[in-house]
């Protein structure tokens, strides 16, 4: 113990580190921050655990277009790498609830007022930094759902004015997606991003020590930008207490407890399974990105045709000015959430509506289904004759891929339960072989006999099923000729 004391002064006293340390760990806090603040050490924990176990899957992991799903495979397939990959996946899920949460409580209790906007703003940078790091992560896996996220990314990129093309050009590395993409992304996931991460890490925890750890709001008591800082430092002098210990073991065990629980996801649950290598000629590519992308995916899907352009590039631009320009709209005033009913509202409707979205991106039914069963005998009312072939035709051809009947197939094209009702057989011939938007044409892909009992099927498909020839629409009756009236 004496030696070891010895060696540490012989240490501190060539380097200084202990006087620079030292008040550091024990500068004073208020008293009253307590369980809301561990938002903020807890996502710099998951990020560590992100760079740790991200450098140990590099060791094994090619970044080549050859070689990348299959060094993912033989990672997973030894417990200990499939254990890292499932520590880095729940890590990354953590690290962005984690940066949510703390997002939200520092915007419900407006820490961002003076003097710590700087705080805010490079909290902004470090959440869209965060969010780019999920992004380019997923491409990393270099299967199916992987390249979800270079599409988006490049359609975004290309949509931005004037630079767009160049912008799409240099995050693919080239004209479209290929080996020199993951490589590109590579870079991005394991250099750049995360070294700007630590930097702007190292900005954001200075601005902490220099302005000190905001107190709890209370109402009535304003931010007065002429007497704030003299006033925090009396409060602190008066009743703080000394970061570590009084206030460090609260982000110890909250820290802790995330760990462990990404840790146990990871031996329970495993990351997520390699779907199909890409290759754009598979039909049944329905790529979706990780749950917390799966919001934005199911925006995407929703916007009605032709608004993408816009919302691509001016939906992430003006959220990202709107996050800038918060902390400028009132540096000064109430603090407490309890006056500033507007920020809950905010609040509220931003997390209610990224759920929303969330679980319809979960549905996603705008994507076709695969898994589609034939019809049963009693939906398609017989099993002789054309209508129960077309009924077959209907399940061979992956119509149902795309469309409902009675509660059977996808909901990617409209319901067709009662598509008899509405269209004759010559449109729904035209339709079938032309396509239309979203639909594939099949001309050249049916033979004449499966068309016509594809038609007599979806013909049958109508309110009131019966075997009685098409009476059931009288022909209208003609209205006499109007007497036009000679001048
Ligand atoms: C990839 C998905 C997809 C597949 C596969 C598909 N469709 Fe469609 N279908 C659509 C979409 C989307 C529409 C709506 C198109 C539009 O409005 O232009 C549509 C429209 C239709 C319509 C017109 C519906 C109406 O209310 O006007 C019919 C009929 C139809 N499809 C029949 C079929 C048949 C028969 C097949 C199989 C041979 C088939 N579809 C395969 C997506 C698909």
């Amino acid at each position: 113990m004496k030696y070891l004391w010895k060696l540490w002064e012989w240490f501190d006293d060539r380097t200084g580190l202990g006087g620079l340390i030292g008040p550091m760990l024990t500068h004073p806090v208020p008293r009253a921050s307590k369980w809301a603040y561990v938002f903020g050490s807890a996502t710099l924990f998951a990020f560590i655990l992100q760079v740790v176990s991200g450098v140990a899957l590099a060791m094994a992991y090619v970044p080549a277009s050859g070689h990348a799903y299959d060094s993912l495979k033989y990672i997973s397939e030894h417990p200990l790498g499939n254990f890292l990959r499932g520590v880095h996946y729940f890590g990354a899920s953590a690290m962005v609830i984690l940066i949510g949460a703390h997002t939200v409580r520092v915007f419900l209790f407006a820490s961002y007022k003076y003097p710590r906007e700087v705080s805010w703003l490079s909290g902004v940078v470090l959440l869209g930094l965060t969010m780019g790091m999920g992004f380019t992560g997923q491409l990393l896996r270099w299967d199916q759902n992987g390249v979800w996220s270079v599409i988006v990314c490049a359609e975004m990129m290309g949509r931005v004015p004037f630079i767009g093309e160049y912008l799409a050009h240099f995050v693919l590395a080239g004209q479209n997606i290929g080996g020199a993409t993951l490589s590109r992304f590579f870079d991005f996931h394991v250099f750049a991003i995360p070294a700007l991460i630590f930097g702007f890490v190292g900005l954001h925890l200075w601005l902490v020590l220099r302005n000190g750890i905001s107190e709890p709001p209370v109402k009535g008591r304003p931010v007065d930008p002429k007497t704030y800082r003299e006033w925090y430092h009396n409060l602190v002098k008066r009743d703080g207490v000394p970061f570590f210990p009084d206030a460090a073991w609260r982000d110890m065990v909250f820290g802790a407890s995330m760990l462990s629980l990404v840790a146990l996801a990871a031996l329970v649950w495993g990351p997520p399974e390699l779907t199909n290598p890409p290759d754009p000629s598979l039909l049944n590519a329905d790529p979706r990105p990780d749950w917390y992308l799966l919001w934005y995916f199911a925006l995407l899907a929703l916007l009605p045709h032709g608004t993408e352009d816009y919302f691509l590039i001016y939906g992430p631009l003006l959220a990202g000015l709107w996050l800038f320009i918060v902390p400028f709209i009132r540096p000064y005033g109430e603090r407490h959430p309890a006056k500033r009913p507007w920020a809950v509202a905010s609040v509220m409707l931003v997390v209610i509506m990224i759920a929303v979205l969330g679980v319809e991106g979960n549905r996603s039914p705008w994507s076709p289904d695969f898994e589609a069963k034939p019809l049963p005998a009693s939906i398609v009312g017989t099993d002789v004759g054309p209508v129960a072939e077309g009924a077959l035709i209907w399940h061979k051809k992956g119509c149902e891929n795309c469309h409902n009947i009675s509660g059977f197939g996808g909901r990617r094209g409209p319901d067709l339960t009662f598509i008899g009702d509405k269209l004759t057989e010559d449109q729904l011939t035209l339709r079938i072989i032309n396509g239309g938007y979203n639909m594939p044409a099949f001309a050249g892909n049916i033979s004449h006999n499966d068309l016509r009992s594809l038609v007599a099927f979806l013909k049958s498909r109508r309110h009131v099923y019966n075997d009685a020839p098409d009476v059931a629409s009288p022909a209208p009756v003609t209205p006499s000729p109007k007497v036009v009236p000679t001048p």
